[in-house]
């Protein structure tokens, strides 16, 4: 048996390269059938990779070669538990490779985006200044609650979003340290942020700063180093590896010098009783501190097996080929007067593919349940986990009511207080984007050919 276990990825590699030029690469779930209200079946397009991306068909195929070698890992004396804790070691060494990470920074394996603002939060300094943006994610937005946060207005250019910072920043108690936490691209309108000047803008007024490449990672090629950000976070289901598992990554010492996140094996180096029948901890000072339990090895390596595969099809070529379907898009959507794509930058403004819209006319929730039901077009329809973002966008209550990733229970053809967003990446054909072009087509000039009902608060297709 070799002490690596005999991957897919060395065959898939060589494929991958050639799919690359030419496609989409290999994702699972490609051929999978969907039935359609109007009755037969076709090819299901999966357009809400902003949500969760599809496994790589490479990432599946290692995953599926390791899986008989599992082990546990840092704790067990057996041959498949050094082979399992060496995999989970070299995939932190690869994420830190993919990241472009300093010297010194560490990789704390987490859950998910969510998980590693969280956790970041956990260990800022109590006497920390947060600075966030509104239009941000609910994972960057909320998880300071403990913290002194200053939500600063959704800004209309980047420029302005640098100003905006500065000047929030020039206001600050001038002591203490601070952060900023800012995404790299939009989940929203797909637009990229000036991480770069932002985090010089930071930098230069005493603060740190964390992206939020939740977007941003499986789209462009992010290094801590170029970019100068202090942590990086992202999360394995949307980088084509959903298997439980996301990544912080970053500087040691607020890591270093805060409690573990959680508390339990693993995190801890020696634990003790002591004489007045308390327990002495030694924790670790390594990311291990921060990742107490069983560690979850398969979603790990899942995400290294991920950052291999884009790395090796060259950020370059997936960046052209998605700006590709970008134009698709775009150029489709621009055709129909009744649709306004959401923009806080306007057309010209750098974008991954994620682009949200609304349709007059058309409640979003009725819109996207066509889409689905008519079409076999996957897309999402709701406010997206950014609702002071979207509601700004779309010019409606920012203090509104609205759960994230629900629909607005409205009927069939209300007014929409909701969007609907297409996304798309690496894995996504041609066919997949011209498709839904031409539905958003059929669907605003001859209108929806089903009857929908609103069920539960989701659109759903009247089969009574
Ligand atoms: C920009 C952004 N940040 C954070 C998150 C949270 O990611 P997760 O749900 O994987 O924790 C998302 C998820 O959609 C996102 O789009």
């Amino acid at each position: 048996m070799s002490a690596r276990p005999n991957t897919a990825a060395d065959t898939a590699a060589a494929e991958t390269a050639d799919a690359c030029c030419t496609g989409p690469l290999p994702v699972l779930g490609r051929d999978v059938t969907v039935p359609l209200v109007t009755g037969g079946e076709v090819t299901y397009a999966a357009l809400d990779y902003a949500a969760s991306a599809p496994a790589l068909q490479r990432v599946w195929d290692d995953v599926a070669a390791y899986a008989p070698y599992y082990g546990s890992v840092h704790r067990g004396a057996g041959y498949l538990s050094q082979l399992s804790t060496d995999l989970f070691e070299q995939s932190r060494a690869t994420v830190a490779a993919f990241l472009d990470c300093r010297d010194g920074d560490q990789v704390v394996f987490t859950r998910s985006t969510t998980d590693s603002l969280n956790l970041l939060a956990q260990v800022v300094p109590g006497d920390c200044q947060v600075f966030v943006f509104e239009t941000e994610h609910h994972a960057s937005l909320l998880p300071w609650r403990d913290a002194r946060v200053t939500y600063l207005d959704a800004p209309r250019t980047p420029a302005q979003a640098v100003e905006t910072l500065e000047r929030a920043l020039a206001d600050r108690e001038p002591y203490g340290p601070a952060l900023v936490c800012v995404t790299g691209a939009s989940n929203v309108t797909g637009e990229l942020w000036p991480v770069r000047e932002l985090a010089a803008a930071a930098h230069a007024h005493g603060a740190r700063i964390v992206l939020d490449a939740a977007q941003l990672a499986p789209h462009h090629p992010v290094s801590v180093k170029d970019l100068d950000v202090d942590w990086v976070a992202f999360s394995g289901h949307k980088l084509y590896a959903p298997f439980g598992s996301g990544v912080l990554a970053g500087r040691a010492d607020w890591l270093q010098a805060a409690e573990p996140y959680l508390a339990g094996g693993g995190a801890s180096r020696t634990v003790a009783r002591r004489a007045d029948g308390g327990v002495d901890v030694e924790w670790h000072t390594t990311a291990a501190r921060h990742e107490a339990g069983s560690p979850n090895v398969i979603g790990v390596y899942s995400i290294a097996s991920a950052c291999k595969a884009l790395t090796e099809a060259g950020f370059d070529t997936l960046v052209a080929r998605e700006r590709h379907l970008i134009d698709t898009v775009r150029a489709g959507l621009a055709e129909v007067p009744e649709v306004r794509v959401l923009s806080l930058f306007g057309d010209d403004a750098p974008r991954v593919g994620v682009i949200s819209f609304v349709v007059e006319g058309w409640n979003s929730s009725h819109f996207a349940a066509a889409l689905s039901a008519e079409y076999g077009i996957g897309v999402r329809d709701g406010l997206f986990c950014a609702h002071p973002l979207v509601r700004t966008l779309l010019g409606s209550d920012p203090q509104g009511p609205g759960e994230c990733g629900a629909p607005e229970p409205a009927a069939p053809g209300e007014r929409s207080l909701n969007a609907i967003r297409v996304s798309f990446g690496a894995g996504t054909p041609d066919e997949h984007v011209e498709r839904f072009v031409g539905a958003v087509k059929e669907l605003v000039r001859d209108g929806a050919r089903w009857k929908y009902r609103t069920e539960e608060g989701r659109c759903v297709p009247d089969r009574g």
